[in-house]
C-alpha cells in the first residue's frame, strides 16, 4: 500500500483550485438512470470513489464517455457523458457496492425508471453503522415492496410505478434525501419530503434533476415537493466546487503559518467553516471580482468549541480537519461528533504526534500544545487521514502516513497540490 511522507515546518504559499465536489459528483452521476437521454456532467473531480461509481454504472449499462482535459492544474476537472440507454440491469453486485457505500444511490433511480432495483446493502465503514433504513421506509411509502435476501435489498415498485407520498425522515439524511428525490421524479403524483437534508450538495441534484425537466420546489429548505414525470430529459451540469476541500486547504494554511489563495471556492456554502476558522483567528479574505479565498493565520490559533450538525451548521466532514489545528491552539476546546458514532478515529494517531486530547463519548476536549512532532500513522477513513496530513505539515520532522487509498478517495492529487505550494510531500510506492 503506497504511503505518503511529510516533512513538516513549511509555511505554505501559493495558489490551490477547488475541485468538483465528490459528494455532489456523485449522487448526479447516478441520476443519470433515470432518462435514456444524455447526461452531461463538467468539472468532475478525478477521484477513486468517481471510479467506482462509473464502473458501476458501466457495469449496469451506462454508455460513459470521459473526455475534457484536467487543463494545467486539473482546474477543467473531466467531462462525462452518461447515457442509459440500452439495456440496463437493475442489479448493483456487492463486490462493487462495497467498495463505496455511496452506490446505493442507484436504488432510486433504477426502482423509479424500471421498476425494481436489487442492490447490495452496502454495509458499514470506519466511522460507523452507515444503515439505509430510512431510505427504504420511504420507498415503501411510495408504494414499493422491500425484502432483503443474501445481503442484498430486492425492491420492486407496483406495476403501475411509485406513486408520491407525504414522507418525513426521522434525522437528516444526505443519502435518503438524494435517493428518494431522485425516485419521486418519476413517481405518479407528488412527494413531499419532510426533515430533508439541506447540504448544497442537494441543491446542485435538485438543479440538475430540474434541468433535466424534474418539478421540484423547496429548494434549499428541509421540505421539498417534488411533482413526479412521464420521463426525463438530457442536461449539461458542472460538478459543484467542493467546499470540503476548500474548507481542508484552508486548514492546511492557518496550521502551517502560510497564506493559500483558493480559487473557485464556493465561500456561499462553507459560512459555519468559515465563521469557525475566523474565530480561531484564521483570516478568510474573499475576493468577489476574483472569486478567490484567502486564507492565512494572524496571531496564536485560538481555540474554539465546536459541533457538528446538518447544514448549514459545522460540517462533520470537516471535524477531523478542524480537530488538527484546535491541536495548536493556545488554550482548551471541545469537539463534539453528533452525525456518525465513530468519527474519533484520527484521535489515536494524531496523539502519537504529540497532541492532548481526551475522548469523552461524543464528545473530545483538545489541549492545544505548542508543537507537534512527526510520526509513522495509519489512515482509517477519509477525513480522518487529511488531518494526518494537515498535522503532519506542521509537525517538525518527516511523518509518514500508511493506507493513504483512504485519501484518494476524496482529494483529488493533493500531493501535487500541496507541493505546489512549498510542502515536502512525495508519494511512495508500495513494493508490489
Ligand atoms: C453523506 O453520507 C456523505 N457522503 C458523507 O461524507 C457525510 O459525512 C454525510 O452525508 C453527512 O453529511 C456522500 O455524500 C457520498 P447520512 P450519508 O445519510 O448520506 C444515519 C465523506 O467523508 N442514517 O446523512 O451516508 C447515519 O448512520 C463522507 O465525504 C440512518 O440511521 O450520510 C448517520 O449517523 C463520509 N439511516 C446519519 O444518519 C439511514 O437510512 C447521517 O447519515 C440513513 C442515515
Amino acid at each position: 500500500m503506497d504511503q505518503i511522507r511529510i516533512t513538516g515546518g513549511v509555511a505554505l504559499q501559493g495558489d490551490i483550485t477547488i475541485s468538483g465536489a465528490k459528494n455532489a459528483a456523485l449522487p448526479l452521476m447516478a441520476s443519470c438512470l433515470l432518462t435514456d437521454k444524455p447526461l452531461t456532467l463538467s468539472n468532475v473531480p478525478h477521484l477513486a470513489d468517481i471510479t467506482t461509481m462509473a464502473s458501476l454504472l458501466v457495469h449496469l449499462g451506462v454508455l460513459l464517455t470521459v473526455d475534457g482535459t484536467t487543463g494545467d492544474n486539473g482546474e477543467k476537472g473531466r467531462t462525462l457523458m452518461l447515457t442509459a440507454s440500452g439495456a440496463i440491469s437493475t442489479l448493483a453486485p456487492y463486490d462493487i457496492v462495497r467498495k463505496m457505500r455511496a452506490s446505493v444511490v442507484v436504488l432510486g433511480p433504477l426502482l423509479a425508471r424500471f421498476g425494481e432495483a436489487k442492490v447490495s446493502l452496502p454495509g458499514g465503514c470506519a466511522i460507523g453503522l452507515r444503515p439505509i433504513n430510512y431510505h427504504l421506509d420511504a420507498f415503501a411509502q411510495m408504494g414499493a415492496s422491500i425484502s432483503l435476501e443474501d445481503g442484498y435489498v430486492l425492491a420492486k415498485a407496483p406495476s403501475e410505478g411509485l406513486y408520491g407520498a407525504d414522507i418525513t425522515f426521522p434525522s437528516v439524511s444526505v443519502g435518503a434525501t438524494e435517493n428518494v428525490l431522485m425516485a419521486a421524479t418519476l413517481a405518479n403524483g407528488v412527494t413531499t419530503l419532510r426533515n430533508a437534508a439541506m447540504e448544497p450538495e442537494i441543491n446542485d441534484l435538485i438543479d440538475c434533476l430540474c434541468a433535466m425537466g424534474a418539478q421540484i420546489s423547496g429548494r434549499g429548505s428541509d421540505a421539498l415537493v417534488v411533482t413526479g414525470v412521464d420521463s426525463l430529459t438530457a442536461a449539461d451540469h458542472s460538478v459543484l466546487p467542493d467546499r470540503i476541500e476548500a474548507g481542508t486547504y484552508a486548514i492546511a494554511a492557518a496550521i502551517t503559518g502560510g497564506k493559500l489563495v483558493l480559487h473557485k471556492a464556493p465561500v456561499q456554502e462553507m459560512g459555519s467553516t468559515l465563521q469557525a476558522l475566523q474565530d480561531a483567528g484564521v483570516v478568510c479574505d474573499y475576493n468577489e471580482e476574483q472569486k478567490t479565498l484567502s486564507v492565512y493565520q494572524s496571531g496564536a490559533i485560538k481555540a474554539v468549541n465546536i459541533i457538528t450538525r446538518p447544514h448549514p451548521d459545522f460540517p462533520t466532514d470537516m471535524q477531523a480537519q478542524f480537530t488538527a489545528l484546535m491541536c495548536l491552539s493556545d488554550g482548551e476546546c471541545s469537539v463534539t461528533e453528533t452525525i456518525f458514532e465513530n468519527r474519533f478515529m484520527h484521535i489515536p494517531e494524531l496523539q502519537r504526534m504529540g497532541t492532548d486530547i481526551a475522548i469523552d463519548g461524543k464528545t473530545i476536549t483538545v489541549t492545544g500544545v505548542p508543537k507537534l512532532h512527526s510520526a509513522e500513522v495509519m489512515a482509517t477513513d477519509l477525513r480522518a487521514s487529511v488531518s494526518l496530513v494537515l498535522a503532519a505539515l506542521a509537525a517538525e520532522g518527516e511523518t509518514i502516513i500508511n493506507r493513504v487509498y483512504h485519501i484518494d478517495r476524496g482529494y483529488e492529487r493533493i500531493e501535487e497540490k500541496l507541493r505546489a505550494c512549498g510542502a515536502k510531500i512525495e508519494r511512495v510506492r508500495a513494493a508490489l
